[in-house]
């Protein structure tokens, strides 16, 4: 038998990676088991959006709400981040510029005019800002909030002030099974036996056997995503260009981030030469002068996805020392602080939003999205 710690995470991605950190911070004794390399699943194969505005139904969406918290913590991160583990996380300027090509797509963006966070600018004001656009955009909703990180960086920050916290971090160490005992949890894993006091589960779209194994009902499903980087050899990109799905997000090295499709229920990780066909069909459509670009690399992640597109966080309804953190789709990375700060908020017992916790429980009626 190994040690006993106060909590248990089963997952190195982005969202086990960000807990670890906020309940070590916080003075609790962690370990964190991961199958294979921090960081390196679906994590590594976002674009690092922060996309409250561009990603969400509107601002009355509770996703609007959570995603704008959580884009709001990144500010101090950043710097307690860089001070604590020494790795900058590249958080950009310009943000999104979300383009329409028609009247309707221009009406329904518009929706967001209300917001000080929103400025619509015609199509010769989005010319002049970033030439490389298409010529028949009607115009663009222009969005500095929703700027860009470079999630590895992230994630890899975490864990380096992670363990400056008294954080354990295991790598190459897959979870096997959980056993639920009166007094203690064990946590039997390649690596051997450990015993803790409370269990999170976050291993992303993986995550679906424990929950089914500790007794909840789940929903979880993959969302494969194919992206292409190409070095761009033009103009730097001012803003990141986005339009259904797809989008063109600027890398400090040069490098431009183009996604990604959208393969429901695919769980092969790998980018087929189909996907990233249609890739590059959308984003040359946006900026024509990336066809001319050379190619990096391309690769494909999975998105974690549930029935209603939000994730699950919180508590079992009937074990109160598990909890899970998972199901975070498109946006793990933009709600990776926020997703932290809950978690650590229900085991240290601080208040958490009561409204949050009831949209996110494991075991709600999830209307299907459309
Ligand atoms: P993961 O990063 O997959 O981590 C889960 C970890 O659990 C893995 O490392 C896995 O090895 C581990 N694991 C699995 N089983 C076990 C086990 N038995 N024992 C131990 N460990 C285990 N989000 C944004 O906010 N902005 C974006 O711009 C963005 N772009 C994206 C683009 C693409 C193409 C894709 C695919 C996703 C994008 N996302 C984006 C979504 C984001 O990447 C995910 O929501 C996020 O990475 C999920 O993080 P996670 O930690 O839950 O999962
Ligand atoms: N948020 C971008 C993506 O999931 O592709």
């Amino acid at each position: 038998m190994n040690k006993h710690y106060d909590v248990a995470i089963i997952g190195g991605g982005i969202i086990g990676m960000s807990i670890a950190y906020h309940l070590a911070k916080a003075g609790k004794q962690i370990v964190l088991f991961e199958a294979n390399e921090i960081g390196k699943q679906t994590t590594s194969a976002a674009a690092g959006m922060l996309g409250a505005h561009a990603e969400g139904e509107g601002d009355e969406d509770i996703f609007f709400q959570v995603g704008r918290q959580s884009q709001a913590l990144y500010e101090k991160l950043t710097v307690d981040l860089q001070h604590e583990s020494g790795i900058d996380i590249r958080i950009s300027v310009g943000g999104i510029m979300k383009v329409a090509f028609t009247e309707q797509e221009k009406r329904a963006l518009c929706r967001m005019q209300h917001l000080p966070t929103f400025e619509w600018l015609e199509a010769s004001s989005v010319k002049e800002r970033m030439p490389q656009i298409a010529d028949d955009i009607v115009g663009a909703g222009l969005i500095e909030d929703d700027v860009h990180v470079e999630p590895y960086a992230v994630c890899r920050a975490f864990w380096q002030a992670a363990v400056r916290h008294g954080a354990d971090v295991k790598e190459f160490t897959p979870v096997i099974d959980v056993k639920r005992g009166k007094e203690t949890l064990t946590v039997s894993t390649a690596k051997g036996i450990f015993t803790c006091d409370h269990l999170t589960v976050a291993s992303g779209v993986w995550s679906g056997r424990f929950l089914e194994e500790l007794g909840l009902s789940h929903s979880l499903y993959p969302v494969k995503g194919e992206c292409v980087s190409v070095w761009n050899n033009g103009p730097a990109l001012a803003h990141t260009i986005y339009h259904d799905h797809c989008y063109i997000v600027q890398r400090d090295s040069g490098k431009l981030v183009i996604g990604a499709t959208m393969k429901p229920n695919d769980w092969q990780a790998i980018p087929t030469l189909g996907g990233i066909e249609a890739v590059i069909h959308k984003a040359s459509q946006l900026m024509p002068s990336i066809r001319e670009m050379p190619i990096d690399q391309c690769w494909a992640g999975l998105r974690p996805a549930t029935s209603d597109r939000h994730p699950y966080i919180g508590k079992h309804p009937e074990d109160e020392r598990i909890l899970f953190a998972t199901g975070h789709y498109r946006n793990g990375i933009l709600l990776a602080p926020i997703t932290g700060e809950i978690i650590r908020g229900l085991i240290v017992g601080e208040s958490v939003h009561k409204e949050w916790l009831h949209a996110f429980r494991i075991g709600r009626k999830e209307a299907l999205f459309v």
